[in-house]
């Protein structure tokens, strides 16, 4: 049996399989169910008689904003035995979970870890949540969620990477990367790596009014421009598994949407691992209208190239009648399972189908786990204002650490983690206390505002801790407002009255309006959802053990008036665009982050000054950290296509380095732009670099000014 012939290469194990497989098998093939306790017999019937694609270890939708206890290994390889032994053909099971920012281990939420403008780092983090999903016998996880995002209303902003397609693509890849390990010919099968997931495919983060699963409109020019790249680019790293998303896209669900599944995605970027659905998206299509009934949602969903259907079981109930009706070819059917086989075997699945016990969770290196999540999250921080009261002097004296988040624990994590598996995260008022052990730290544990303002009363120095809770964002968790939560800004005010230096430090998923805190906070830090460490991660930054260096991945408007807004906005008509009663631009701006030392970029070079078509054109810097302290500058080169026939971004950016410089040390940085950078997706529907003059602006966030320009002839 060639199949079980590792030697063989995929393609003859593939195609020696497939051969020997009836119509019922195939279709298995193709099916992602949940084993429920209660129908588990019946479910590991069907398993000895047809076998199984693969079983999602979440019992609920909504598996981000729910605790979800998990399958251990000894049920996960009971299951398998029965697949792999007691079949005909003995094809084992995939295993899926989400593990979005970590399973035990858990890092900052996925737009935090953008915020560090690091892709290494996430390419670790994700690494290491790996190893600890593997370790518990699981093999695939639904991530990363890629899916860029300009509204901050939605929820599962925090799930992806920012509003920045460049952005997006270099953390889609390094999260790939991170998951699966490097594919080659031996496929992705690394002891301690998990299959990964690119998802939401594609544009569900432009769902109208930011409400979650709704409609999206997108010209086909800005979702080539600025949606798929981060697609493209984790098919490009070896991604093995696509999600398609649960809404609808110019007038067609995206799980239904041949133009997108297989036109884009299979035929033009060359994916060549299997498309999965969302969450019942394939039963949903009838809630869509666009099919009567499932037997037609199975058909309209295969038919449009998704191989496999998680939970809803249309395929497991129609897809072998199509087939046998002629609705359904032999030919995409053959292709939907070849597709889930090659992943089997690149995983190595057939060689290990069961949950290796030496790999166990208490065997890993969780010290070290849990000292790179540390670093991630203050890496991840975003000063976004500080008049020299960061970092607070190690001598202060009294310090009241008060707030709605200086007493918790779980929305130090952030949406989308199992708090069965999470290490469970420290306070920030008992980081503060650890790292400043001769002051005295005033709180008020209670909750109750009289006490808080009592405990700033009697403090040399304030630090309040605002945001949002976990259970606010994520899927399905939208808002229409995204000023604070209610009491927060009256609580501010008080304190604010009272005069005392105050740092505020906001724990959050998505932007939310500092409009009324900025201007009176002495400091202002974002701590975003920070993970297992968050709030030793908050004291380190608090106190300047660690420099902040994070960046905005997203605009932070001033108020839901102006959303979207976002950085990379087409050129106008007429005049700026503006309000009559706000300013247009947003409070910070995408790409914008302090430091406690001060950087300079000058000495502006592009070489050549004109280029052929293809050619590259080298843009450096010199970057110099002329403050008294080390630290880390996001340098970002930023460009613009002075003339193009298509109406064009102002600017995008293109390219970023993150530099850590000691005190008074410089470094010169160059960016490559090539053709890939100049080129757009433009008229008649064709990737084009249109000949004539370019610029190019590099700097310390979005609003760059150091400017350079070059020709291409
Ligand atoms: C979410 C996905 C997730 C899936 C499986 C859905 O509700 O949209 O992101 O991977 O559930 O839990």
């Amino acid at each position: 049996m060639k199949y079980k012939d590792p030697n063989c290469s995929v393609g003859e194990r593939v195609e020696d399989l497939l051969a020997r497989m009836t119509l019922e098998e195939k279709v298995a093939q193709c099916v992602q169910i949940y084993i429920p306790p209660e129908g588990r017999e019946e479910i590991l019937a069907r398993i000895r008689k047809t076998g199984l694609g693969s079983r999602i270890l979440s019992a609920v939708p909504l598996g981000g904003s729910v605790t979800q206890r998990t399958a251990g290994i000894a049920d996960l390889n009971e299951v398998q035995r029965i697949a792999v032994e007691e079949s005909r053909l003995g094809i084992p099971i995939l295993s899926g979970m989400d593990v979005i920012h970590g399973q035990h281990t858990v890092f900052p939420i996925p737009l935090a870890m953008a915020a560090a403008f690091d892709p290494a780092a996430l390419e670790q983090a994700s690494a290491i949540a790996a190893a600890e999903t593997a370790s518990m016998g699981i093999h695939w996880t639904f991530a990363p969620m890629m899916d860029i995002a300009r509204d901050p209303r939605w929820g599962r902003i925090i799930e992806g990477y920012g509003e920045d397609p460049y952005l997006g693509a270099q953390m889609a890849a390094a999260a790939v990367r991170g998951f699966q390990g490097e594919l080659d010919e031996k496929g992705y099968a690394r002891p301690g790596r998990v299959l990964a997931c690119a998802k939401h495919y594609v544009g569900y983060g432009a769902a109208e009014g930011g409400r979650d699963y709704n409609t999206g409109e997108i010209t086909d020019h800005t979702l080539r421009n600025i949606y798929l790249p981060p697609f493209k680019a984790a098919v490009q790293a070896g991604v093995g598994t696509v999600m398609s998303a649960f809404h609808d896209l110019n007038g067609e669900p995206a799980s239904g949407s041949r133009y997108l599944l297989t036109d884009i995605l299979k035929d033009e970027f060359g994916f060549e691992g299997f498309i999965v659905s969302d969450w019942a998206s394939v039963g949903e299509l009838v809630n869509h209208r666009v099919v009567a009934g499932e037997r037609d949602a199975a058909a309209l969903a295969f038919d449009a190239g998704l191989d496999m259907e998680m939970i809803s079981e249309c395929y497991t109930h129609h897809l072998a009648e199509l087939v046998q009706a002629g609705e359904i070819s032999t030919q995409r059917l053959d292709d939907a399972v070849r597709r889930v086989l090659a992943v089997k075997f690149r995983l190595g699945l057939f060689e290990r189908p069961y949950a290796d016990t030496d790999r166990q969770l208490e065997q890993l290196p969780l010290d070290e786990y849990r000292a790179a999540s540390r670093r991630a999250a203050a890496r991840g921080m975003v000063l976004l204002k500080n008049n020299g009261l960061l970092p607070l002097k190690p001598d202060a004296r009294r310090v009241a650490v008060i707030g709605p988040y200086a007493h918790e624990r779980r929305t130090m994590l952030g949406s989308w983690v199992n708090d069965i598996l999470a290490d469970e995260p420290g306070t920030l008022a008992d980081a503060l206390r650890a790292a400043l052990p001769e002051a005295q730290i005033l709180t008020a544990p209670s909750g109750l505002y009289d006490e808080m303002l009592m405990a700033a009363a009697e403090a040399d120095v304030v630090v309040l801790a605002l945001g949002e809770s976990h259970a606010r964002n994520g899927e399905y968790n939208c808002v229409a407002s995204i000023e604070l939560p209610a009491g927060q800004q009256a609580l501010f005010d008080a304190l604010a009255g009272l005069g005392k230096p105050l740092a505020v430090v906001v724990y959050t998923g998505r932007p939310v309006a500092l409009t009324r805190i900025a201007p009176q906070a002495d400091a202002l830090l974002l701590a975003w959802h920070p993970g297992s460490l968050g709030a030793e991660a908050t004291a380190d930054v608090l106190l300047g053990a660690v420099n902040p260096g994070g960046k905005l991945p997203v605009s932070f408007p001033r108020g839901e008036g102006q959303i979207p807004v976002h950085y990379n906005h087409n050129s106008t008509g007429r005049f700026n665009p503006r309000y009559h009663d706000m300013p247009v631009t947003p409070l910070f701006p995408f790409g914008f982050g302090l430091s406690y030392t001060r950087f300079a970029i000058d000495g502006l070079e592009v070489q050549p000054q004109a280029v052929q078509p293809g050619g590259r054109v080298r843009v450096s810097v010199t970057v110099t950290n002329i403050g008294e302290r080390d630290g880390e500058e996001v340098v970002q080169c930023y460009l613009q296509d002075c003339v193009s026939r298509l109406t064009r971004p102002v600017r995008e950016l293109k390219g970023f380095e993150r530099v850590a410089l000691q005190a008074g040390e410089s470094r010169r940085v160059s960016f490559e732009l090539g053709a890939e950078e100049l080129s757009y997706y433009g008229p008649g529907g064709r990737w084009v670099l249109e000949p004539g003059e370019f610029k190019v602006w590099v700097g310390s966030d979005s609003n760059a000014s150091l400017e350079g320009s070059f020709r291409v002839v």
